[in-house]
């Protein structure tokens, strides 16, 4: 069983990512799965750091290499082992463009024209680069190289990964059985996402999703927000007519979006939460949700700190990490050079 996923280093880094994703990842680099004969297997876990989509729109070089650092120790910080998983930039693998690159000769246009995430970051670009509109094919890269049975992600990528599996499919189909190929070359994957907490909303306007690229600060939590920003975010963050703590995400989307984020990082249930707040006022309610935001987010500060006094163990966490994820990628790219046709 293969994992692999992976972050954007752009924007910050904010809860939504975290609960939605790293969350997630930290459970599954310990899961063992069964396989045939009764025999159970750790799953191999691979997560990336994919700042090749982080330059297909506009970025700052010297913030990219700082936010590049900043991500592994946000990966480090959530509790993901460098020994059970593989941890590693992508632009340090170089096979993801050669793969991109041939994946784009066999994905259709139209495809990539009706995918959700470029029409909306298009419309918020004055110039629209080809990288941007290719995205989903580096994407397909990512996840066809490392053989991916699994790619846990939040609500909004489930598409990528869809086309992901249909770019894999076709080119098994075209690729897979032929003289120069004894069967399937890519494995299809699938996306994983969590019942509760695929799409944490922006604090400020509960209608959309918390979104790295949101203009407006307030909208979301970053994982290195101090407590008093926290404080801050959380008070003024938008709440509902009514006074009920009651999850309604139709009637009151603010306060069930709070109680959502609330739940996922005490492992409370939404439920005894309601309990817990019967008859109590918002206020309080933010209050103990600062709290639990404050605790739970200081191994991030703590690991920022710590990253910006020595930058050098985490450069060589991704070092060991880019070699032994290329052993993985060269692997497949002979099956794929080979299969179709390449010398
Ligand atoms: P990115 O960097 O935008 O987001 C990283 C992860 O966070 C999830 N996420 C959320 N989950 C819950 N609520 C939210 N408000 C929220 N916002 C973001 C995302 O779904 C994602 O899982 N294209 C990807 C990066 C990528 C990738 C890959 C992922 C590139 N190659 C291969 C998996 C496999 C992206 O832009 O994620």
């Amino acid at each position: 069983m293969r994992i692999f996923s992976g972050i954007q280093p752009s924007g910050d880094i904010h809860i939504g990512n975290y609960l939605g994703a790293i969350k997630q990842w930290v459970a599954l680099q310990n899961k063992v799965y069964p396989v045939r004969g009764g025999i159970s297997n750790k799953a191999d876990c691979i997560f990336c750091i994919v700042d090749w989509h982080a330059i297909t729109v506009p970025y700052n070089q010297t913030m990219l290499q700082r936010k590049i650092k900043e991500v592994a120790a946000i990966y480090l910080a959530a509790g993901l082992s460098p020994e059970k998983n593989i941890i590693f930039v992508q632009s340090q693998v170089k096979e993801h463009a050669e793969l991109a690159w041939l994946l784009n000769t066999i994905t259709p246009l139209g495809d990539l024209q009706r995918m959700t995430q470029f029409k909306e970051k298009a419309a918020k670009q004055a110039n629209v680069e080809a990288g941007l509109f290719n995205y989903p094919v580096l994407m397909a890269a990512d996840i066809l190289l490392y053989q991916t049975d699994i790619v846990p992600v939040g609500e909004d990528q489930k598409q990528h990964v869809e086309l992901t599996r249909e770019i894999a499919r076709r080119f098994n189909t075209r690729f897979g059985k032929t003289e120069l190929s004894s069967g399937e070359v890519f494995s299809l994957p699938k996306a994983q996402t969590l019942k509760i907490g695929a799409k944490i909303m922006s604090l400020t306007a509960p209608d959309k999703k918390m979104s790295k690229s949101d203009k407006n600060p307030q909208a979301s939590i970053t994982l290195f927000d101090s407590p008093e920003q926290i404080k801050k975010k959380i008070s003024s963050a938008t709440t509902d007519s009514g006074h009920e703590i009651k999850f309604q995400p139709k009637e009151k989307p603010g306060i069930s979006n709070l109680l959502t984020i609330y739940s996922l990082f005490s492992d409370k249930s939404i439920k005894d939460l309601e309990k817990a707040f019967l008859g109590k006022s918002y206020q309080e309610f933010k209050a103990s949700l600062s709290e639990i935001l404050i605790e739970k987010l200081k191994p991030f500060r703590n690991k920022k700190a710590e990253l910006d006094k020595s930058p050098e163990s985490i450069e060589k966490i991704l070092a060991d990490g880019a070699l032994r994820a290329q052993k993985i990628a060269q692997a497949t790219m002979q099956k794929v050079r080979t299969s179709m046709g390449l010398l």
